[in-house]
């Protein structure tokens, strides 16, 4: 593999932010850290750009132990959040910056520029000062500044999080055109599971220091792993009950009198706790009265919160438990205040044991 991470792990003080990580990421993958606040991302891009000196592990690029090496030796570019660029320098000089740090002669640093400034469709743009460009353009120098140095890996620290959403939507696209055309690795840092989904070939989901999975994004969408993936990566309805009764087929809970259906036991045997997961989208609405598949509930209308091509319908059960149910808005919906039936197939039941939260591993 192109990247392998071994063993990291960081410890500042008591905390150990980063906790025995193992990656390997191959040249010409996208990749996402997708994780909470306070997870350990930043400090896990850091470690890979050697701003950070991991308390243990290695890290190899290109078949090359960097571990030892200072940022500059390792072939690497990181671009951040707050995209500082130079407000009195034009973009080609604040192109030029890595560079002249590089002590690159002046011909060779022009192609470079220029060779940028055509990935990123900014040509004509390189005499204008950074107040003269919109927030998109600057996002797109800074990235530059990034690129110029012709890295082999560039890491990507929420870059896009000061972006309204429309605009970065298209830099999501953008990002993603950039990594194919120039064939390496970008590793991309966000806690918003959209970006990671669009972009990515496979996320890591962090938590907590360690990383939960590794997967190619659809597996992660379609089968989480860990109930904290099942949370984390699209929207669920959440249950937490007892397993009644459970067999190799499939198992019966019971959460606060509501008896699910799954298929498969998820290890679970009668008696343990569990939580399961119906993702939105899987709870499909019959007309009240529809008696059908594993899992049926009869449901009130309490709201429905447009979503432009889906809507989401807030449910409720007589007993008070609350339900959302997402579907396109292509025909008619039921309306506020309708009796309806909220049901789903039990092969869309996700199962996990509870475990007592232990934190940190160590
Ligand atoms: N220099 C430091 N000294 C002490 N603790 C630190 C330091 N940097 C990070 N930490 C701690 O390490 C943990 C991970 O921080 P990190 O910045 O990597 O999280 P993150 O996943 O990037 O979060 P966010 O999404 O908020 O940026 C946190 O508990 C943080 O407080
Ligand atoms: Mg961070």
């Amino acid at each position: 593999m192109y990247i392998s991470l071994q063993g990291i792990s960081k410890q500042y003080a008591s905390v150990w932010a980063i906790d025995r990580v193992n990656m390997a990421i191959a040249k010409q993958e996208f990749v996402s850290l997708l994780g909470p606040s306070g997870s350990g991302k930043t400090t896990l891009l850091r470690v890979i750009a050697g701003l950070e000196k991991p308390t243990e592990g290695r890290v190899l690029i290109d078949g090359q132990d960097v571990t030892e090496l200072p940022p500059h030796k390792r072939g690497v570019a990181m671009v951040f959040q707050e995209f500082l660029l130079f407000p009195h320098r034009t973009v080609r000089e604040n192109l030029a910056f890595p560079l002249r740090m590089m002590k690159m002669p002046k011909a060779e640093m022009d192609e470079r520029i220029d060779w940028a400034l055509g990935i990123l469709s900014l040509q004509g743009l390189d005499g204008r000062y950074p107040n003269q460009l919109s927030g998109g353009q600057q996002q797109r120098v800074a990235l530059g500044r990034g690129l110029v140095g012709r890295p082999k890996v560039l890491l990507l620290d929420e870059p896009l999080a000061n972006l309204d959403r429309e605009l970065r939507q298209e830099m999501e696209v953008e990002i993603r055109r950039y990594q194919m055309k120039l064939g390496i690795p970008f590793i991309y840092v966000t806690h918003n599971q959209e970006e990671a989904l669009s972009m990515s070939d496979r996320i890591a989901v962090v938590n907590k220091g360690h990383v939960e999975d590794f997967a190619e994004r659809t597996t992660l969408y379609d089968k989480p792993k860990t109930a904290f993936i099942a949370q984390f990566v699209g929207r669920s309805n959440k249950f937490e009950g007892k397993v009644t009764a459970a067999d190799g087929g499939s198992c019966t809970i019971d959460a606060g009198g509501l008896s699910l259906t799954a298929s498969g036991n998820g290890g679970l045997k009668p008696g343990d706790a569990a939580f399961a997961f119906v993702k939105n989208e899987k709870v499909a609405l019959a007309p009240e009265g529809f008696v059908g598949e594993d899992n049926s509930l009869p449901c009130t209308v309490r709201d429905v919160i447009l979503r432009g091509a889906y809507a989401e319908y807030l449910l409720e059960t007589s007993d008070g438990l609350g339900l959302v149910a997402s579907r396109p808005r292509s025909g008619e919906g039921p309306s506020i205040g309708h009796a309806v039936v909220a049901h789903w197939a039990s092969g869309d039941v996700d199962l996990y044991p509870v475990k007592p939260d232990l934190g940190l591993r160590r």
